[in-house]
């Protein structure tokens, strides 16, 4: 590991008082990287940030707060993790999506060039495929969102593309999977209100916070009926985003649009089942009508991070994955600093 001196600049982390924005800045300081957060705390929190990284309270969408903060830091890349994340949400209220995720990107993306930014890595979503045809999916299937959360990410991987063809800029975008558990040391994990995710559910039920967990569906086309994802255990996906940084660094003149994913899925009542071993509880399940919008398997293709980046998945566990989940639900209720 190499010391912050011997760095060439800062790298900026929006969203990194939120969930994955988080543990990327504990990746980014484990590997030496001087880091300055810029978060709104709209849905982040303070305590997120470790001292280790500067902290400025703003809106990416402020192009005033991002240039005064690159000139100030020396910043000389962005990691963009901050915007709205759920797909329910935005079939509701897509004016928000859009102008969270694309205009205020558009914005952010347009401080960077004017300052000088040479390398941007956006957090982007499996949602950007839909309902693919073929899975695992590889990154060269059509792209047909069929949410607002998904195209208003999707539109962001275009303008990246457009902006990069004619400034100075590279940029990864990176499709994550299903995104879970917290950091093995504890130092971070998922603290938003209102879970919605499977893991997160499952591990509130564990803990006693909610009484049953609903499986939506069990008419699917698979193995037993309920949905199947690519569950990613956030600390690895939070080491792909270091691992792009430092590949746009040593590659300026290409890009990257990459799955971030295991390759392999579980089902909704394998995934039950590893809880009920896990927390040594039974949960209990009820069976619940289909989510809309809901595609019935979701894994990735990783063949091209493989190849690409020297990324490897370190905690490819499932029981590990919802262990370090549980030991962080439970570590917030203690502190009081649950929901
Ligand atoms: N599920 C349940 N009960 C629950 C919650 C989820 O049965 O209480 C099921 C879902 O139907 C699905 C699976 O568990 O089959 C996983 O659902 P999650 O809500 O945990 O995650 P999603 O697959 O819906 O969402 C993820 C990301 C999104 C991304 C999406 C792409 O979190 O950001 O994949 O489809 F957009």
């Amino acid at each position: 590991m190499s010391s912050p001196t011997t760095k060439p600049f800062a790298i900026l982390v929006t969203g990194g008082a939120g969930y994955i924005g988080s543990h990327a800045v504990l990746a980014l300081l484990d590997a030496g990287w001087p880091v300055v957060v810029l978060d709104t705390l709209a849905t982040g929190f303070r305590w997120a940030v470790p001292d280790a990284a500067a902290f400025v309270q703003g809106d990416v969408a402020d192009m005033e707060i991002v240039g005064a903060t690159v000139a100030r830091h020396k910043i000389g890349a962005i990691l963009h993790f901050a915007g709205s994340l759920l797909v329910g949400e935005s079939v509701g209220d897509p004016l928000k999506y859009y102008r969270n995720n694309t205009a205020a990107s558009r914005s952010l993306i347009e401080a960077a060039v004017a300052a000088g930014v040479r390398h941007f890595v956006f957090s982007s979503t499996a949602a950007t495929y839909g309902m693919p045809e073929r899975v695992p999916v590889a990154e060269d299937a059509p792209t047909r969102p069929i949410n607002p959360y998904g195209m208003s990410k999707l539109m962001t991987e275009h303008i990246l593309a457009d902006v990069a063809a004619a400034h100075p800029l590279n940029y990864a975008a990176l499709r994550y999977f299903n995104v879970a558990g917290a950091d093995p040391q504890g130092r971070s994990g998922q603290s938003v209100k209102g879970a919605t995710h499977l893991i997160h559910i499952a591990v509130e039920a564990a803990t006693g916070k909610r009484g049953h967990v609903g499986i939506y569906g069990d008419d699917y086309a698979t193995p037993d009926g309920t949905g199947v994802r690519d569950y990613i255990h956030v600390s690895d996906l939070a080491d792909a985003h270091v691992d792009a940084l430092e590949w746009l660094i040593a590659n300026p003149r290409e890009s990257l649009t990459a799955n971030v994913g295991y390759g392999r899925g579980y089902s909704v009542r394998e995934v039950l089942d590893v809880a009920d071993r896990v927390t040594n509880r039974v949960i209990e399940r009820r069976l619940e009508p289909r989510r809309a919008g809901d595609p019935a398997i979701l894994v990735a293709d990783n063949t091209k991070i493989l190849a690409t980046l020297p990324w490897r998945p370190k905690r490819d566990d499932l029981a590990g994955i919802v262990a370090d989940a549980l030991a962080w639900e439970r570590a917030l209720q203690e502190r009081g600093l649950s929901r």
